[in-house]
């Protein structure tokens, strides 16, 4: 029975159950898009043992990116889905896992490519999940017939895992008498002689990777997997400084900070190309590192600097060279 309160709320005086039971089962509100949701929360129910997990450990660990956690959650889904679909004798369709990845350098294509490498090995769709990450000059000989030979041989390596080529673009930069043509249709032969025995993974600038795939129209419909890997915004970026400085037992000074948020929102600002790299910013942490050392040295000599200058970023060890913008 209805307690008056619960009644009084319903508006009608009389008690009716069966609306209460209506509000119980109210339909759940429709889940947000991907790109909203926070893989952390669209994967709650992936539990600890879950060849996902440490898939999820790695993916947590990124800044932003959420749109590219989410297809990787998409991906290990599909993945899980289809061997639950076999088990039932039902069909499990195509099974091609070739991607492009669409980014500006210093977006995390490398790094991605590797935890899709692990998550297909832990999957069972690829036996080693190593990755090969090569570009053009890996790939292209000097004479007829060493290009084919060089893209076999790296494909051979790569089986088992993740053949990664960047900067594919360059490989159908010179035209048909160029052998990076050479490279792509040996590529694409490969493809289909290995199937399912290595994963394809073609990343460049966004752009570029667009006219790559019109230069020849076999290629768009070999990749179904499209990653588009966006430009990190300054606050992004200074996220990522904070957590490299971590990872390495150091601490940024606030004023240290401030001065890289001016640094990297005056690169944003000025220049040609949308500037988004995380590896610049990796690059910054690392020299400022060598920085604060030559610093502690020269003011210590032979002296012992306590534990906190030891850890501590100064902002007078961020220095910019006009030479590495
Ligand atoms: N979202 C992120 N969070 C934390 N670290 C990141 C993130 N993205 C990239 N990094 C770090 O930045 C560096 C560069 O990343 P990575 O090599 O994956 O980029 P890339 O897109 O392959 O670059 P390039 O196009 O120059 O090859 C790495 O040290 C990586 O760990
Ligand atoms: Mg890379």
């Amino acid at each position: 029975m209805m307690n008056g309160r619960a009644a009084a709320a319903g508006g009608t005086g009389a008690p009716r159950p069966s609306r209460q039971i209506s509000i119980v089962l109210r339909p759940v509100e429709p889940a947000a898009s991907p790109a909203e949701q926070p893989v952390s929360e669209m994967v709650k129910g992936v539990e600890p043992g879950s060849p996902f997990a440490e898939i999820q450990r790695e993916l947590d660990a990124m800044v932003g990116m959420e749109k590219v956690k989410a297809l990787i959650y998409e991906i290990y889904a599909l993945l899980h889905v289809s061997g639950l679909r076999a088990a039932a004798g039902l069909s499990v369709g195509p099974q091609v896992y070739h991607m492009i990845f669409r980014g500006n350098p210093g977006t995390g294509k490398t790094t991605i490519a590797r935890i899709v490498a692990k998550l297909f090995q832990k999957m069972g769709v690829l036996q080693k999940g190593h990755l090969i990450e090569v570009e053009r000059a890996d790939l292209v000989g000097e004479y007829i017939g060493h290009t084919a030979q060089k893209t076999r041989d790296l494909v051979r390596k790569a089986l088992g895992g993740v053949l990664f080529v960047d900067e594919a673009y360059s490989l159908a930069r010179g035209g048909e008498k160029d052998f990076g043509k050479e490279a792509i249709d040996t590529l694409v032969k490969a493809m289909e002689d290995y199937k399912n025995q290595f994963v394809l993974i073609l990343a460049g600038y966004p752009e570029e990777i667009d006219m790559f795939l019109l230069s020849n129209p076999g290629l768009p419909s070999r990749f179904p997997i499209r990653i588009d890997f966006p430009d990190y915004t300054v606050d992004q970026l200074v996220k990522i400084a904070e957590l490299m400085v971590k990872e390495r037992d150091y601490e940024m000074q606030p004023q240290a900070v401030a001065k890289l948020r001016q640094h990297l929102t005056e690169l944003k600002r000025d220049s040609m190309f949308a500037f988004s790299n995380a590896r610049y910013v990796r690059n910054a942490i690392e020299k400022a590192i060598r920085h604060q050392a030559v610093r502690l040295l020269n003011l210590y000599g032979s002296g012992q600097p306590g534990r906190q200058e030891l850890m501590t970023i100064r902002p007078e060890d961020f220095r910019w060279d006009s030479d590495e913008a």
